[in-house]
């Protein structure tokens, strides 16, 4: 009886094994040409049936996917500092990052609303702390296909507080597996920083990932190259996370030195770590390892790091430039793209401008080498007002050759309540980004944000006025009353009584 009682238990733990819940999480470090250290953080969570009652995944996120009036396919959010520098870091570990400022894409299952819109940007402003709620209604954009709405919000950028609740979504937290290296106070001070969050929706199921990826500079402090994972993240890995079905850590090494340059000879410490080495990366298990994290590359020659005169540049590169004139109130942006490759690349660019700085499309013109018969593009102009207007070129660039988009914007003028708070700042422009194959990989090429002056009116000057009329109407108005209802009295001298 009792061994029937075993068996039974042991298959319904079986059973409970087999929903395919699964947890993995990988770190990426990889060494960058100009001495920076690129990392990576993966976390992965799928789940084939999700319900309140998910093994791993998160509960917010489970009522964010099943509610019918948020109708979520798909959803990814980023919010990034700091310039990633394509032209010495190539691209991002992770294609979707390398953005400044906030950046949400949402597709729906059926047709989108603003109304849909509206209520999951509420819904994850209010769990990752973000206000995103700026994009209410005038700073996103529709795409062309009916279901994906997708929003960048330039000056948002992340802060301590929003590392915790992405820290919160792992099945460990941050006491067990690769949670534990999510230092705020080292991933906030790196030169590039980027917490990423994309959901699937699968059927029933659905799946998870979220992505943080740091570029560290650790030559800024003392000259030396040299890293450690216990120097970047000032923490170790103590205990594996029981819940993951994989945790691995990949370490990247530099080139093979060169027999004659000595001094970039290079040694990963401890020389017995329990890695494996596959085609200059160390695989290492954490699963099966038996000790903390803590891989270093030294570079034993080398007394100061001297940063590279020369670096190779990417396979594709863009530029945004803001060029000012032809008249006062217009200016003109140039977006250069860039093919250093031997063949052909086939790009998508799109932009997203403002409603309050309007293109002169008779100015819009691409030249350079690509030809012209493969040249695509579309603008989308605002249907209503305050909709932002959208740029969207699809090219093929020749090998070794440059593309120019340039087109004149005007600033507008805008009505007195249409002036957002701080607007002598300017207003942002955000990232607009080229999409292409490399590596039968989608990458994605973020430019920079852009800072726009409108023409403001001096807000302090009706204040300036009414402060000194109302001084002066004060003070005048005042003694002239003070005259007019005084009453004067003949006060008669009294009789002294002391005879
Ligand atoms: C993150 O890891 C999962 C599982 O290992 C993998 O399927 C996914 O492609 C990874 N994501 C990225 C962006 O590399
Ligand atoms: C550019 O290409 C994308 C995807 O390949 C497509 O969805 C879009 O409609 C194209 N745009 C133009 C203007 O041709
Ligand atoms: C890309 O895919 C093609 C065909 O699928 C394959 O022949 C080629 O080796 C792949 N290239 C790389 C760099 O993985």
């Amino acid at each position: 009886m009792i061994s029937w009682l075993i068996l039974l238990l042991l298959i319904g733990l079986a059973a409970c094994r087999d929903s395919k819940d699964g947890f993995d999480e990988f770190l990426s470090i990889k060494p960058l040409q100009d001495g920076r250290v690129d990392t990576a953080f993966n976390f992965t969570i799928s789940d084939q049936d999700i319900s309140p009652h998910s093994h791993l995944f998160p509960l917010p996120l489970v009522n964010l996917l099943t509610s019918p009036e948020l109708d979520i396919d798909e959803l990814h959010l980023s919010l990034s500092a700091g310039r990633w520098d394509y032209d010495k870091w190539h691209y991002p570990t992770f294609p979707q990052l390398g953005s400044s400022g906030a950046e949400v894409w949402v597709s729906h299952k059926s047709d989108r609303s603003q109304e849909k819109w509206n209520r999951v940007v509420h819904r994850i402003s209010g769990l990752f702390c973000a206000s995103l709620s700026t994009s209410d209604n005038t700073n996103h954009l529709l795409l062309d296909d009916k279901t994906w709405t997708y929003a960048q919000i330039s000056s948002q950028l992340p802060c301590t507080e929003n590392l915790t609740p992405f820290i919160a979504l792992l099945p460990c937290k941050s006491a067990a597996g690769l949670g534990q290296l999510l230092n705020p106070h080292k991933i906030f001070d790196a030169d590039y920083h980027s917490l990423a969050l994309s959901m699937f929706n699968q059927g029933s199921g659905a799946r998870l990932e979220i992505k943080v990826e740091a570029v560290f500079n650790p030559a800024r402090v003392d000259q030396q190259r040299q890293y450690s994972t216990k120097a970047m993240f000032d923490r170790t890995v103590k205990q594996k996370c029981e819940l993951a079905d994989s945790s691995m850590v990949y370490f990247g090494l530099p080139p093979p030195p060169g027999e004659e340059l000595n001094q970039d000879v290079w040694v990963v410490l401890p020389e017995d770590h329990e890695g494996e080495v596959k085609d200059g990366t160390i695989e290492l298990d954490l699963m099966t390892t038996s000790k903390q994290l803590g891989l270093a590359l030294i570079w034993p020659f080398q007394e100061t790091f001297i940063y590279p005169r020369y670096t190779t540049k990417p396979p594709i590169q863009i530029r945004r430039d803001q060029i000012a004139g032809p008249v006062e109130e217009t200016f003109t942006m140039k977006i250069t793209i860039e093919n250093t490759q031997d063949e052909d690349a086939q790009v998508s660019y799109l932009q997203s401008i403002p409603w309050q700085v309007k293109p002169w499309l008779h100015t819009f013109r691409i030249y350079g080498d690509s030809s012209s018969d493969s040249t695509s593009f579309k603008h989308n102009q605002a249907k209503a007002d305050k909709e932002p207007y959208s740029l969207q070129v699809n090219t093929t660039l020749a090998p070794h050759s440059e593309t120019i988009i340039e087109c004149i914007y005007q600033r507008q003028f805008l009505k007195y309540t249409d002036y957002a708070p701080d607007i002598h700042r300017g207003i942002d422009i955000p990232p607009g980004f080229i999409r292409f194959e490399a590596d039968n990989m989608t990458k994605v090429a973020y430019t920079t944000p852009m800072l726009v002056d409108l023409a403001t009116p001096d807000f302090s000057m009706p204040y300036n006025v009414i402060i000194i009329t109302s001084t002066v109407v004060a003070l005048f108005f005042g003694s002239v009353y003070n005259i007019l209802v005084r009453d004067f009295q003949l006060i008669p001298k009294k009789e002294s009584k002391s005879d």
